[in-house]
């Protein structure tokens, strides 16, 4: 599908504000506040949404760095990193955190289906919050979600041709 070169976001080094913090115009804060799923956003701007998964594993508490603040203690923390293509063109990447305490089969085994297709069929699905940072000219957005009541941590950096901007 894609021969050019992905090139993942600066993620480490933002600073996260609570979006009410942050002055946004009408139309970030349409997107960046965004409360159901940014697929199904997406699919609105493209013939088709594509999610192409780059890393999908295990990780010890040590290495999430300042994400480790925004999550309970555990033993292991699952991380998947992708980006969302709208048709052929990188939109979104995306890095998801998950306490082992979270995990269940359907998260561990996602693959290429997008992450929102699981999570908003999820009758039990809260949010705490959203963060929102500008960094190197691309908004992000950090949302604490809950799955009855279990907390995982979802970052997403939008790409310079995302319809965002
Ligand atoms: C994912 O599949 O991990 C995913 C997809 C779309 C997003 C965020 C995460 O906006």
């Amino acid at each position: 599908m894609t021969s050019q070169r992905l090139t993942v976001p600066n993620w480490k080094d933002r600073d996260w504000y609570s979006s009410q913090k942050h002055t946004l115009t009408h139309s970030l804060s349409d997107w960046l506040l965004e409360e159901n799923s940014m697929t199904r956003r997406c699919e609105q701007y493209c013939q088709k949404v594509t999610v192409q998964p780059q890393f999908e594993g295990y990780v010890s508490a040590e290495s999430i760095g300042n994400e480790r603040a925004e999550l309970p203690e555990d033993q292991r923390y699952w991380i998947r990193e992708i980006f969302l293509f709208g048709d052929t063109i990188p939109w979104i990447w995306a890095r998801t955190i998950v306490p082992e305490r979270t995990l269940n089969e359907q998260l561990l085994t996602l693959g290429d289906v997008p992450l929102g297709r699981y999570l908003f069929s999820h009758c039990a699905l809260t949010r705490d919050y959203i963060q929102v940072s500008l960094c190197d000219g691309l908004w992000g957005r950090r949302s604490r979600l809950r799955l009855s009541g279990n907390p995982l941590l979802l970052t997403e950096i939008f790409l310079p041709a995302s319809p965002l901007y």
